[in-house]
């Protein structure tokens, strides 16, 4: 059901998003290479050195304090020269390397302050939350065994893997390795994995990767700095990976939200997961017989919440004032569970190729937002100022599905009123027809209902 766009978030790489003038986090230069470019910069020989010792007990004091420092460009100068009066440059730069990226890993790992990162394997990594719901899976449909994670990068699923079953972890990548193993330790589990530095594939071809219960790879999707949009373009690519899947009874490999479904090999099943109201990931298992076909795995404020594709079509209708319109989660659309979602909502798609749902009344919904609909036009900016002014609307939020236009480009060019009440439109394509509905937000991102 690729025809309803999801939305794939995007996530530009560290090296893409620094500018000029910040410092330069990539795995290949992990420390300031560009900070106060008059003094000697460090050779590779001083960044080992100056990796070992921040991964050391030693530094852990001093990391931790760095950590809690706000580290904004402005400051971020004068802690480096501080440093360097006690620490070799090296040592400085990683210091703060280190403790950004500790800050800026917050987001995705409880455990951030205590952890090691570069700045793009942080990127790759994946967020506990998601991890965990992973990990559990696999550990309640995994036989008694270890299991395997391939392709561990700093450990973002190794460590909630550790925490259900020991296993060993194969990393290519010297770096994210050492990383990992670091992580491990420093969270108390480095008892329950062994992190290998090597290529997992030439291990399988050797008949050299250890008997396992179940295996997780998360292939790389990006190579210089491009995204992979095709099964075939993630390294390992699937062909390798399903040699894999003859070897081992049950296997999750996590792929591309916007995997396309005819390069999904017909023997596995897919989840769709929704994290932070974006659909971040899909996974392809195999060796679940009784799991759905496709289904959604949703973040919510009571925990995952799943819906699957039970092959329902979803039914097309009308959209009028006083109805409410629905925006399903990325997953659930991706999962091509519209037909489920709108027999609980007791309503219609507003077009076939359209994901928004119309229904009569207001449900609580975790997996999807609504909005009462005041008015609905077809799109017109002239009719659209107009009605604004009439409703009194001062602040606006601006939506779309299957419309040409980036909606945010309109903001510009629309008349609000001066403190007047909060809005949203929700622009759409019907048919060859724009259209656009009026009126205001009833509920977030997990249903919660927002306005009395
Ligand atoms: C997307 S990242 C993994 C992220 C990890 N799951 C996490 O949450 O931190 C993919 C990793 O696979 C590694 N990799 C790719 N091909 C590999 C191979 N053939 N053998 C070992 N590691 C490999 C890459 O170096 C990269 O670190």
């Amino acid at each position: 059901m690729d025809k309803y766009r999801a939305g794939e978030s995007s996530v530009q790489s560290a090296a893409s998003s620094v500018k000029p003038n910040e410092m330069q986090l990539t795995d290949e230069h992990p420390t300031f290479s560009n900070l106060n470019a008059r003094s000697t910069l460090p050779t590779d020989g001083d960044r080992s050195a100056a990796i070992e010792f921040v991964l050391s007990p030693t530094a852990q004091p001093l990391l931790e304090t760095l950590t809690q420092e706000p580290l904004d460009d402005r400051r971020i100068l004068a802690l480096v020269s501080r440093l360097r009066r006690s620490h070799p440059a090296a040592i400085a730069a990683e210091l703060v390397t280190q403790a950004q990226l500790r800050q800026r890993a917050a987001k995705k790992f409880r455990d951030a302050g205590r952890m090691f990162f570069t700045a793009e394997a942080l990127e790759q990594a994946t967020a506990q939350q998601p991890a965990e719901h992973r990990a559990a899976q696999l550990d309640e449909a995994a036989a008694p065994g270890i299991f395997l994670d391939l392709g561990c990068g700093i450990g973002g699923d190794l460590l909630a893997l550790a925490r259900r079953r020991p296993g060993v972890a194969y990393e290519r990548d010297p770096q994210r390795a050492r990383r990992a193993q670091a992580n491990a330790a420093a969270l108390d589990l480095a008892e329950r994995v062994t992190v290998v530095q090597a290529d997992w594939t030439v291990a399988l071809a050797k008949g050299a990767l250890p008997q396992a219960a179940a295996a997780f790879v998360d292939p790389s999707r990006r190579s210089e700095g491009r995204r992979a949009f095709s099964l075939w373009a993630m390294q390992p690519s699937i062909g390798e990976i399903l040699k894999l899947c003859r070897r081992i009874s049950l296997v999750a490999i996590k792929v591309m939200p916007g995997v396309q479904a005819a390069e999904i090999p017909a023997d596995c099943c897919v989840e769709f997961v929704g994290h932070d109201g974006v659909c971040k990931e899909a996974v392809l298992w195999f060796g679940r017989p009784r799991a759905p076909k496709r289904w959604a795995s949703v973040h919510c404020a009571e925990g995952w919440l799943q819906i699957a594709d039970e092959g329902l079509p979803p039914p097309v209708g009308e959209l009028a004032p006083g109805m409410v319109l629905y925006e399903p989660d990325g997953a659930v659309i991706r999962a091509g569970a519209l037909g489920t979602l709108c027999a609980r909502l007791n309503g219609c798609l507003v077009a076939p190729d359209v994901a928004y749902i119309a229904a009569p009344r207001f449900v609580k919904e975790p997996l999807a937002q609504a909005f009462f609909i005041e008015e609905v036009h077809r799109f017109s900016l002239k009719v659209l100022n107009r009605r604004l002014a009439a409703l009194g609307i001062g602040q606006v939020e601006l939506l779309k599905r299957g419309f040409p236009q980036a909606p945010e480009l309109l903001r510009s060019r629309l008349r609000l009123v001066a403190g007047g009440r909060a809005g949203a439109v929700l622009f759409m394509r019907r048919g060859d027809e724009h259209w656009m509905a009026i009126g205001r937000r009833l509920s977030d991102r997990c249903g919660e209902r927002i306005d009395g």
